[in-house]
């Protein structure tokens, strides 16, 4: 038996079962948490799937992230040992970051929430004009979705930046690479945007230090995972000034408790994990692919380096 255990929301599993079916009708698809027996199971497409339960099926051989990001499937015990691991590579999922991180730089370089207050006092006022050519955006994770939002802020003329963990190169785009490039590039950056995975060297990233290595008033967008942040040092910097602001779509706890004090915060802009949605039908045929590739025992795509958890 080669069946494929499909893992995530209800609704959701049931979109997966009719896109992966429609582009290959003999797959034997199994929806958790009906598996059957677990002997059947040789690949699983998932999102927050329970990891251990993942070492009860003795044939797995293919673990899919049905995300950009696989932190789920690295949380302790991690994947199964000798499992391959992928995840998605998509282009509607790189473009819908890059227009949340475009939506969120421009919302705060040309001052909207300045000239909504405006508005509502019914005041006819300038703010001073923004600089773009003046203002230095750093982009943390230079991957499939940093380099692209780095890219198209480019040419939109904004000094950018970016930094990732081996040295890169990307036209137009001064790069920083390292733990000794992180405190140079944020010391240059007036609006930081987090486009890292989540591993064990990224958790708690945004912090007292590295936000006092920005320049004073600097802005904060977060779009990776909330686990980047520790959350109470940016609250003290956007309390102090240090911080004038952050857009938020992550958070250590989702759904954000409703008692937390980013819900209020005068200088927030959050969004409920909603950056950039997988949508299934754009994304089948690479599962399909890589179902294939198993079969046939050719090279996986976009294979996570299990060494390093991304
Ligand atoms: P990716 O292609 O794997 O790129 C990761 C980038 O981060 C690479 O440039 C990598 O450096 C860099 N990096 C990793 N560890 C680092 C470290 N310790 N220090 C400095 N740089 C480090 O990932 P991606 O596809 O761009 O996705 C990034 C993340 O976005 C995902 O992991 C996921 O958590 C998040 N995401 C969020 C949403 C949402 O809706 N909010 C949607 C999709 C994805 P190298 O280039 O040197 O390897
Ligand atoms: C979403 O958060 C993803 O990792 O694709």
């Amino acid at each position: 038996m080669n069946a494929l255990l499909v893992s995530t929301k209800p609704a959701t599993m049931q979109v997966w079962r009719e896109e992966l079916l429609a582009l290959d009708p003999a797959l034997d698809i199994r929806l958790h948490p009906e598996s059957g027996p677990v002997e059947d199971i040789t690949a699983a497409v998932t999102w927050n799937h329970p990891p251990e339960d993942l070492y009860r099926y003795p044939n797995l051989k293919l673990l899919i992230s049905m995300g950009a990001g696989v932190d789920h499937l690295f949380r302790p015990p991690g994947p199964p040992p000798g499992v391959a691991v992928v995840r998605l590579v998509d282009r509607l999922l790189t473009t819908a970051m890059s227009e949340y991180v475009l939506l969120a730089v421009l919302r705060h370089h040309r001052q909207d929430a300045g000239y909504r207050a405006l508005q509502a006092r019914r005041e006819w006022e300038e703010l001073p004009a923004p600089d773009t050519e003046a203002t230095r955006i750093g982009v943390m994770g230079l991957g499939n979705l940093g380099a692209d939002a780095a890219r198209k802020l480019a040419a939109l003329n904004f000094q950018v930046a970016g930094w990732s963990r081996t040295p890169k190169q990307l036209d137009g785009i001064e790069t920083f690479a390292g733990a000794d490039g992180l405190m140079p590039f944020l010391a240059r950056t007036d609006i930081l945007v987090c486009l890292l995975p989540l591993t064990p060297e990224t958790e708690g990233i945004i912090n007292a230090r590295t936000l006092a290595g920005l320049p004073h008033g600097a802005y904060v967008i977060n779009a990776a995972r909330g686990a980047h942040v520790v959350e109470e040092d940016l609250l003290a910097a956007l309390d102090s000034g240090q911080v004038s602001g952050a857009t938020l779509d992550v958070f250590r706890t989702e759904p954000l408790p409703r008692e937390h004090r980013f819900w209020t915060h005068p200088n927030v802009i959050l969004t409920p994990h909603a950056a950039s949605i997988t949508i299934p039908r754009s994304v089948a045929p690479q599962v399909i692919d890589n179902l294939a590739r198993l079969r046939e025992g050719r090279p996986l795509a976009n294979v996570v380096d299990v060494s390093v958890g991304y």
